[in-house]
Order: C-alpha cells, then sequence, then structure tokens
C-alpha cells in the first residue's frame, strides 16, 4: 500500500559540489564523495529511537507468535520484526504489525495473532514515522495516544481490528499528509472531530464499527481526495451533508446502520464516480430522489429506512446495478415499467413495502426469487401468484 521513496540529502550534495569546484579537481570530487559518506556514518538507528520502540514494545504483550523476540541488539533497523527504516537517515520510518497476514511467521503458526496491552505514548517520539499499522491484534485495548496528531509525516494511521476505546483526538486534522486512516472494528467513541475535514490527503476513511455518535462535520465536503468514507455501524446521526456529493473521487460510501435522518440528498446521484452508496438500516425518510436510478451507482443498499412515495420510473440504459435493495421501507406505488430499460440488474429486493400491481416482465427478473417482492400490499405476476 505504501511505496517508500528514500529522500536524498540535497544540501549536502550542494555544499560539497562548492568545495569540489574550488579544489578544481574531478580527483577531489571522487575522494571527498567517498569519505562524506564515511565521516559521517548513519549505519543505525538512533538510540532515542530504539528506547521508544522498546517502551512501546513494554506496554504489549504477544504471547503466542513472539513477535518482538527479534527486538534485540542496539540497532533497531536491523531485522526486528514490523520495523523499517529511512535507508539515509536510519530514523524509524514505519512500524507494520499485522495480526492477520501473509507474513511466514503468522502463517507457519497457523494461528491468527493476539496481542494485549496499549499503545504507548512513547510512539510519538518517533517523530519521523510514516506509517502505523497496528492492526488486527484483536486484544490491544486503551486510548489512540493524543500525541499521534503531532507525527508530521504520518501518511497511514491503522489500527484496525483491536479494542481501542475512547476518542478520536480532536486535532487529528493536524495530520496533513494522512492518506489512510482506518480505526474500524474498535470500541471508540465521541464525536467525528470537526477538524477531520482539515486532512486534505485523505483517500481512504474507515470507521466502521465503533461506537462513534454525534453528526458528520457539515464541511466533511472539503475532503477532495477521499474514495472511500467508511463509516457503517455506529451510532452516528443527523442529516446526510449535501457537501459529501462535492468529493468527486469518492467511489464507495457506507454510512449503513447509523442513526441517520432526513431526506437522502439527489446530488449524490450526480457523483461522477460513485459506485456504492449504502444508507441501509437507519431513519432516512423522504423519496428516492431519482438521479439514484440513473447514477454510476451500481450497489445501492437503502433497505431498512422509512423512505415513502413511488420508485422513480425513470430507469433507462444507464442504470447498471448489481444490487438494487430497497427492502422494508414505506415504497408504494407499482414496479415503474422502465425497469426493463435497465441495462443490468443482478440482484433486486422490493420486499416488506406496500408496492401494488404486476410485476413488469423483464428478462432479468428471471433469476430473481419470490422472497425480493414478498410482503408487499399487493404484488402480483411471476415469480409471485398471477394476477
Ligand atoms: C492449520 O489449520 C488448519 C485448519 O484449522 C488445519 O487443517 C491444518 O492441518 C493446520 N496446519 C498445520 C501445519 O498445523
Ligand atoms: C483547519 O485548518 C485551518 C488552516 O490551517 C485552521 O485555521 C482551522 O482551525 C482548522 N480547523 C479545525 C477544526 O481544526
Ligand atoms: C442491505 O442492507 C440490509 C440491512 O442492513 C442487509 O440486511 C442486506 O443484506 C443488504 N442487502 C444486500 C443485498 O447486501
Amino acid at each position: 500500500m505504501h511505496i517508500y521513496t528514500p529522500k536524498h540529502t540535497m544540501s549536502s550534495v550542494h555544499n560539497y559540489q562548492a568545495i569540489s569546484i574550488k579544489m578544481g579537481t574531478i580527483i577531489w570530487l571522487i575522494i571527498a564523495s567517498i569519505s562524506l559518506t564515511t565521516i559521517v556514518p548513519v549505519t543505525a538507528c538512533p538510540p532515542s529511537d530504539r528506547a521508544a520502540l522498546l517502551a512501546f514494545k513494554a506496554a504489549l504483550h504477544e504471547p503466542h507468535l513472539g513477535i518482538f523476540k527479534s527486538w534485540i541488539g542496539t540497532n533497531c533497523c536491523n531485522k526486528w520484526y514490523g520495523i523499517t527504516c529511512d535507508p539515509t537517515t536510519q530514523r524509524v520510518a514505519d512500524i507494520n504489525l499485522r495480526g492477520e497476514s501473509e507474513d511466514p511467521l503468522l502463517q507457519k503458526s497457523n494461528k491468527t495473532g493476539y496481542m494485549t496491552g496499549s499503545i504507548s505514548p512513547s510512539i510519538c517520539k518517533l517523530n519521523k514515522l510514516s506509517t502505523i499499522v497496528i492492526a488486527d491484534w484483536k486484544g490491544i485495548s486503551g486510548i489512540i495516544p493524543p500525541c499521534i496528531t503531532s507525527l508530521p509525516f504520518l501518511r497511514i494511521l491503522d489500527l484496525i481490528g483491536n479494542q481501542i476505546s475512547g476518542e478520536i483526538p480532536f486535532d487529528i486534522g493536524k495530520l496533513n499528509r494522512l492518506t489512510v486512516l482506518n480505526f474500524a472494528d474498535n470500541k471508540l467513541t465521541g464525536r467525528i472531530p470537526r477538524s477531520l475535514s482539515n486532512l486534505s490527503s485523505l483517500k481512504h476513511l474507515d470507521l466502521r464499527n465503533n461506537m462513534i455518535s454525534g453528526t458528520i462535520p457539515r464541511n466533511f465536503g472539503k475532503l477532495r481526495m477521499l474514495s472511500r468514507a467508511l463509516l457503517s455501524n455506529n451510532k452516528i446521526y443527523g442529516p446526510i451533508p449535501e457537501s459529501i456529493s462535492y468529493i468527486y473521487r469518492l467511489s464507495d460510501l457506507d454510512l449503513s446502520l447509523n442513526r441517520f435522518t432526513g431526506p437522502i440528498p439527489g446530488s449524490i446521484g450526480k457523483m461522477s464516480v460513485l459506485g456504492t452508496l449504502n444508507l441501509d438500516g437507519n431513519q432516512l425518510s423522504g423519496t428516492i430522489p431519482s438521479s439514484l436510478m440513473t447514477s454510476r451507482i451500481s450497489i445501492l443498499n437503502l433497505s431498512r429506512n422509512a423512505i415513502e412515495g413511488n420508485i422513480p420510473d425513470v430507469f433507462g440504459p444507464r442504470s447498471y446495478f448489481m444490487v438494487i435493495d430497497l427492502s422494508y421501507n414505506k415504497l408504494k406505488g407499482s414496479i415503474p415499467k422502465s425497469i426493463s430499460s435497465a441495462s443490468y440488474i443482478g440482484h433486486i429486493d422490493l420486499s416488506h413495502n406496500h408496492l401494488c400491481g404486476k410485476i413488469p416482465v423483464v428478462t432479468f427478473f428471471d433469476h430473481i426469487e419470490a422472497s425480493s417482492f414478498m410482503y408487499n400490499d399487493c404484488l402480483c405476476g411471476k415469480p409471485l401468484k398471477a394476477c
């Protein structure tokens, strides 16, 4: 996921060129360049980085795999499991500890990882960190150290699959290089900090399966680089902010299983690359914006809301749905005739509404089961009983 590009110290190259030009010989150029690398050797991680890592390790307990057994010796850049350093500066750049991974250590043991303890604030002393992945260890608890927002080079922060509680640091928006923020499958509470909208490099936001409440920041649409926003299964309430539709790179929006109310903004159907829209399991009301039927969306789940009115009769060749689930709402009227002009519908569920009338004869309905049409007021025709 993260491609590391070594940084060259341009200033030392320039200084050195100035000197060699004064000397005026190519020989000097070569000698000087050799001595430059031998006089200022950076061959091991600084003792302060090593001490910070050892303090980080001391707050954790990993009983099965022994991943920390490799954390020995003075050079933390040398074969410490999960640690990568900048090749030039030998500062710790990445902490990459995954409890479920392709790593031979995990595969050989035939177990998934399990680790307890907490994330020590000493991690914040590693101020050149670009990646923090402490993922899928199931048992790590405690809070996200608030000082984590002072790591200026952080690009990936992935703590998925632990038991981390407390709140998202209020000033998370300071991490202006952050591209991946993944706190899914934890026990976080509190609100989404207002400052989150300041993460102008953020591409991937995953807060699924926590206990986060409050509303979505109104200026969420400032996250112009965002391509996936996954907030499913929290306690987030209030309206879906219209500003979400300004995020023109957004391809996957999952707000399901929360407490959102109000209408679905029609502008969402006009987003240029949005392919997946999951709004199921909320308290959304109003009607289905007709723009959703002719958008780029191919996975649409609006199930289990309080959506009313008719299904918009605007299907056409641009309507391509792998999944369209409108079940458990208050839809009425008939199934629109235009649905037969959709270019594809793989799976449809219209059950548990108040629909009525004849089910249109559509080739791609042939493989749809009767259960997709059941529990309506008076639908009839194949695959239900004849009218
Ligand atoms: C790993 O676990 C699987 C399923 O539990 C089992 O079938 C397999 O024999 C195990 N392999 C080893 C090397 O223990
Ligand atoms: C977002 O960033 C701007 C500019 O750096 C700053 O003025 C503002 O206070 C930040 N907003 C929040 C909520 O932190
Ligand atoms: C749509 O959402 C509902 C409620 O969360 C879920 O039960 C259902 O499986 C989803 N439909 C599809 C086709 O994934």
